[in-house]
């Protein structure tokens, strides 16, 4: 499976977003990975829909929206409208996680389903075969900069073998502390979509970053 890299813009210099977007996809980029939090499902609040309009406005590459937001479903149309190409929901931010996700397909755009690393698989398996990714977080959402806890990778395997078992081509999604010593670790499991915010951005060559977690 092609690995695809995913540049989340929680660590891009929001005083130039523009060119931190253009940074992205020059430097090879597939995805950006926008964090979209509420101060309630996660203790920090980052941006929303008038920040997601512009940048998906101006965006060469495909916007990868994370929501970390109660209740996702109240915003899932408006953010389809202004240009998300995925969306992806976090299994403990709501009761009605089969509808939110089939009203995010509904929208014509590909549904995910997140969970948190104290989150088991458990917790998600009977709607794999609904989505067209799993989120693994590989911290604790609502910060960019932590480390990596390796105790998700047993999580991600398992992840791979369900999608294997059941002949589903799934794209598995890591998300925090990815660098380009996590990043072998990762892709072992099963992984092949990598989420990397603070290393992509505070990297002095970016194009070099990314080529370091492929
Ligand atoms: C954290 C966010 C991440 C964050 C990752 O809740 O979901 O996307 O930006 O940041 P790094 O790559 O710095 O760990
Ligand atoms: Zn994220």
């Amino acid at each position: 499976m092609k690995t695809i890299i995913s540049a989340s813009l929680l660590s891009a210099d929001f005083s130039d977003l523009g060119r931190e977007c253009d940074r992205a996809a020059a430097a090879g980029c597939d995805w950006l990975h926008f964090d979209i939090m509420d101060g309630m499902f996660v203790p920090s609040i980052s941006f929303g829909g008038p920040v997601l309009r512009s940048v998906a406005k101006i965006s060469r590459i495909p916007v990868d929206v994370h929501m970390m937001t109660v209740e996702p479903v109240r915003y899932i149309r408006r953010y389809a409208e202004l240009g998300a190409s995925r969306i992806t929901i976090h299994a403990e931010s709501t009761d009605r996680l089969a509808d939110t996700l089939e009203g995010i397909k509904l929208c014509g755009i590909k549904a995910g389903v997140a969970i948190k690393p104290d989150t088991p698989v458990a917790d998600i398996e009977k709607f794999i075969p609904l989505v067209d990714m799993v989120l693994i977080m590989t911290v604790e959402p609502g910060f960019g900069g932590q480390e990596f806890m390796p105790r998700t990778l047993e999580k991600i395997r398992l992840v791979r073998f369900i999608a294997e078992h059941q002949g589903i081509d799934l794209n598995i999604q890591v998300d925090g502390g990815i660098n380009a010593e996590t990043a072998p670790l990762v892709r072992e499991a099963g992984a092949n979509v990598l989420v990397s915010g603070s290393y992509l951005f505070g990297a002095g060559d970016m194009s070099a970053a990314v080529a370091s977690l492929r």
